[in-house]
């Protein structure tokens, strides 16, 4: 393309990449492109599920790849569809109308291309887009008509030339005029409001082109709310809010984001017709896995915590020894390490100082390390051998809640890689398989317990001390829960862990004393309505987190919680997530900032 070209409209693209296929790198960096003279470009936020049979046609039509995204299939697909077309005057919309028809997933797209200069395509499915509007001068609408084709839409020809003539001045968005008017396309709002705060809000399948300096918005067929036109609308919210969306604070924004993080951490790698888990970043190391002496899993915090949540479902479905251990307290005890030992790095950011000396502790005795992280490129995720991404997205509050589920499933999926082929285990790996399809839903419905938690909270803030107890696959959530609160209302909390009641923490309880029990239908149901008469016996008023159907913990509880059952091994990510909620709830009526408490860090890279 000759750069001295002068134009009258100027459009640039560009993408700050979440990276989920690929590490971050030049090469896997935003545009992708069709070919090397960039005939086609596109930026891309969301994942595109089914970019490897898309890639495997395309390359056997010839396409050869650069990158390793799932974006650079969209590029291909393009100039495919360019290269193949019926008609010289094919329009650039109508060929990105194409494009997106083959794509599954979510995705914002912004196209550009040297055979449409001066015009820039957008479109949007599952993953948000807007475009913000500025001109000093009047605009010629502040509703833009949504374009359909008036033809039959097989008939690619007529709907081409159809369209072309219906783009007149009345059918798009510019300044009064030929006055200058600018478009902004972004994902977020945060990206544009220094700019402007005029915003458009396209919806699923809008396809938006500006060319020549106007914008016009399409369909194939009409939306779901049939709106017949896309408003202008004027933002009137701060930059910090608009990133929070609806939500006081993004701990509050993360822990809600839970039924779609825990789903995109599954995405592509839970096939729930076949009843099989494939991690790709795992697959090849799988036998040398299946060899091993034991599992190491290793952590800091939360991310700790994950780690205990789901040791004995390793433990079952892998047959192995599995030990758990704090990064420090591991380093400190100069743990002996083998070289047919496995360990695992769990750690959101990928940065902990404690368990990147660990990892590299492990690796210089010869194990095969397995980073489990939340952001690709990241230290853990370059030292060690293989790992697991959890797609849970960026995490900005400092109190881990999305991360920690998401780590939670990122394991017990590595638990039914392993046990595939174990006969014996068949029926359970169903039953599991069959639990995470339903989580998305079943947080919801947690989710929508908010109200209660916050009436609770409001008779808790005031309180010095919170219990929090519980046995078996729901320990992690009282230490978890207990660790929430602490970080950010600044209460003293513990998680305590039933079976040990009579050695010590019974002497705490009285009838002033908040205690919350979790207590689930699971195979320590038994014990712990054992722990619940002895708290009861002391005066104790226990909140009680229960499933839905459980009537006797509730006959002796001063207030219960009731919960979706699911299956044992994963009841604890129902039941952490209304400690979640109460932490938070309690941290706000105590007036504490709840995204950045006193002292403490997101990301510790310290010693
Ligand atoms: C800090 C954060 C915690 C986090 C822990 C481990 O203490 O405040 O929320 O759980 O570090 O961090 P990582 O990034 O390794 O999961």
């Amino acid at each position: 393309m000759d750069l001295k070209v002068e134009f009258e409209t100027h459009f640039g693209i560009a993408h700050t990449r979440w990276a989920t296929h690929g590490v971050p790198n030049a090469v896997n960096s935003h545009p992708q492109r069709s070919d090397k003279d960039n005939e086609f470009v596109v930026i891309h936020n969301g994942i595109i599920t089914n970019y490897k049979d898309l890639r495997k046609f395309l390359e056997s039509k010839g396409y050869e790849f650069e990158s390793e995204t799932d974006t650079e299939t969209i590029a291909k697909l393009i100039k495919y569809v360019f290269d193949n077309r019926e008609t010289e005057d094919i329009t650039f919309s109508t060929l990105v109308e194409r494009v997106i028809q083959q794509l599954e997933g979510a995705f914002a797209l912004v196209f550009k291309s040297i055979h449409y200069p001066g015009e820039a395509v957008a479109t949007r499915r599952g993953s948000p887009l807007l475009i913000g509007v500025r001109s000093k001068y009047k605009l010629s609408t502040e509703q833009i008509p949504v374009l359909y084709p008036t033809c039959n839409i097989e008939n690619v020809k007529n709907i081409c030339k159809t369209r072309m003539k219906r783009l007149d001045s009345s059918t798009c968005l510019h300044a009064v005029g030929d006055k200058a008017v600018e478009f902004f396309f972004a994902s977020d709002a945060s990206a544009i409001i220094e700019h402007t705060n005029r915003v458009i809000f396209l919806e699923d399948d809008d396809i938006a082109a500006v060319a020549d300096g106007k914008l016009s918005i399409h369909r194939v067929k009409r939306s779901a709310t049939d709106d017949p036109s896309r408003a202008i609308q004027t933002l009137q919210m701060e930059l910090q809010q608009i990133m929070k969306g609806n939500f006081s604070a993004f701990m509050q924004k993360e822990i809600f984001e839970q039924p779609e993080s825990v789903f995109n951490t599954m995405r592509g790698r839970v096939n729930f017709e076949t009843n099989t888990v494939l991690l790709g970043g795992l697959k090849d190391h799988l036998k040398e896995i299946r060899r091993c002496r034991r599992l190491i899993v290793i952590g800091c915090g939360t991310s700790y915590h994950a780690a205990v949540a789901t040791r004995q479902v390793l433990e079952e479905l892998t047959e192995l020894p599995v030990m758990v251990e704090l990064a420090s307290d591991f380093l400190d005890r100069n743990t002996p390490v083998f070289r047919d030992d496995v360990c695992f790095f769990i750690s959101q950011s990928g940065e902990t100082a404690d368990t990147l000396l660990a990892l590299r502790y492990c690796k210089d005795r010869g194990a095969l390390t397995v980073g489990i992280t939340n952001t690709v490129g990241s230290s853990i995720s370059r030292e060690t051998d293989c790992g697991v991404h959890i797609n849970a997205g960026p995490e900005i509050g400092v109190a881990s809640t999305k991360a920690y589920t998401s780590q939670f499933i990122s394991l017990v999926m590595f638990g039914l890689m392993m046990s595939e082929d174990r006969i014996s285990l068949q029926n359970r790996r169903q039953e599991i398989i069959r639990g995470l399809r339903s989580l998305p839903e079943l947080i919801k419905e947690v989710l929508s317990l908010d109200e209660k938690i916050h009436d609770l909270a409001l008779e808790l803030y005031t309180q010095r001390s919170l219990l929090v107890m519980g046995r078996g696959y729901n320990y992690a959530t009282c230490l978890e829960g207990a660790l929430k609160i602490k970080e950010i209302t600044y209460m003293h909390s513990e998680g305590i862990l039933a079976g040990e009641l009579k050695h010590g923490p019974l002497a705490l309880v009285d009838k002033q004393m908040p205690v919350i029990m979790v207590i689930m239908k699971d195979p320590c149901f038994a014990k712990c309505q054992n722990a619940l008469q002895q708290v009861t016996a002391r005066q104790g008023r226990p909140i009680i987190l229960c499933s839905k159907d459980d009537t006797e913990s509730s006959k002796f509880a001063y207030k219960t919680i009731e919960l979706p059952h699911t299956v044992d091994c994963l009841q604890g990510i129902l039941s952490v997530i209304p400690l979640q909620l109460l932490s938070f709830h309690l941290a706000v009526l105590r007036g504490y900032d709840v995204d950045f408490p006193r002292n403490l860090a997101k990301s510790v890279t310290v010693e």
